[in-house]
């Protein structure tokens, strides 16, 4: 393996110049420069991360933990933080929490443990000792997705707290029910998340807002948590369409749970909008191919993971700046599961 000595002899040029040109740290003359170069490419010179690490105390990578990868919103994610992280010279090192507590506070400290710059986490339901952690190392960390009840200072004189990204959740919840209100729809179903999730429980509180703007009582028997899966998506909509009194529409708190609100509603042959109006939050890329067409709201999911990715090298950039929250909007997708009639303009904002 060829070392930066090897280069710096090839080149006729000192250790500390070949330096300064592979690390952008010093101007060095445009010859000079190109004899490094050349050298770099002659001897098939590869940097060593390692060695650079040691001195720089940095390894310009980023530990990003999220569940349910699989998920189409989560890889959206994936894609924003890797394209974004790519761009400023930044790896990443992947782990799955599977949203769960010991397993997230496990992974995060495996994480640490490689020495990552900083951490991008989308917490579980229960994240304490996940916070307690990164709060004692002081790992530079933003949390993605869902927030953390109270950002806890991070002990260290005048730190402040942990930046969060997420995307608006109330708002987008309450579009949907008055939109359905609208429609004439005066029991309406919500089929929420996993309880503990900030995402569920915003989305709850933009259910009731919705209600309460369109004039409509709340009741309790219609929010079913189906705990932001497919499975519990099914169990939740089964649940509600056995009610005495069964909503006419609803909508589904996830991706994930409007799948499974689809198959309790084709086990018992009913249609939407026909029999069941569906209005769900994440829009997925075939969701134009169901028929009827979801209507939906898309989460910016790649800019949520690019804006994460900024926030983290804003951070270690600035330790000492004011913790931030970052709220990106959603997209309101009309289409036809609503009961509304086929759009001039299928899949844009109205
Ligand atoms: N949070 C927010 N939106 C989502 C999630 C989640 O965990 N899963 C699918 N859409």
């Amino acid at each position: 393996m060829p070392t930066m000595a090897d280069v710096a002899r090839n080149a006729g040029v000192s250790v500390a110049t070949v330096s300064h040109v592979l690390n952008g740290t010093r101007p060095v003359l445009p010859h000079t420069r190109q004899a490094v170069l050349d050298a770099v490419e002659q001897l098939g010179y590869t940097p060593n991360g390692l060695a650079r690490s040691l001195v720089t105390a940095r390894t310009r990578s980023i530990g990003l933990a999220v569940s349910a990868i699989s998920n189409p919103y989560f890889t959206e994610i994936l894609q924003g933080v890797e394209a974004h992280a790519l761009e400023h010279g930044y790896g990443l090192l992947i782990a799955d929490p599977h949203d769960d507590p010991v397993h997230e506070r496990k992974v995060v400290q495996l994480l640490h443990e490689r020495r990552v710059d900083g951490m991008i986490v989308a917490p579980s339901a229960r994240p304490d000792a996940l916070v307690a952690y990164l709060a004692r190392h002081a790992v530079p960390t933003v949390f993605l997705d869902r927030l953390i009840d109270a950002a806890p200072d991070t002990g260290a004189s005048g730190a402040p707290g942990f930046d969060q990204v997420c995307a608006d959740s109330a708002e987008p919840t309450a579009l949907l029910v008055t939109h359905l209100a609208g429609l004439g729809h005066r029991r309406i179903g919500l089929v929420a998340g996993l309880p503990g999730l900030s995402t569920t429980r915003e989305r709850i509180t933009g259910y009731r807002h919705g209600l309460a703007a369109a004039g409509l009582p709340h009741d309790e028997r219609l929010v079913v948590h189906g705990d932001s899966a497919a499975d519990g998506g099914h169990r939740a909509t089964a649940a509600l369409l056995s009610l005495a009194a069964p909503p006419t529409a609803l909508v589904t708190a996830n991706n994930a749970m409007t799948i499974g609100a689809l198959r309790a509603l084709r086990e018992r042959g009913l249609s939407v909008p026909g029999d069941l109006a569906l209005c769900c939050f994440d829009d997925f890329d075939w969701a134009d191919l169901f028929s009827p067409g979801l209507t939906a709201i898309a989460q910016p999911g790649r800019e949520l993971g690019a804006r994460a990715v900024q926030v983290l090298l804003d951070r270690l950039a600035d330790p000492e700046a004011p913790a931030r929250t970052v709220r990106l909007p959603c997209a309101f997708v009309h289409r036809t599961s609503c009961g509304c009639p086929a759009q001039p303009e299928e899949g844009t904002d109205s």
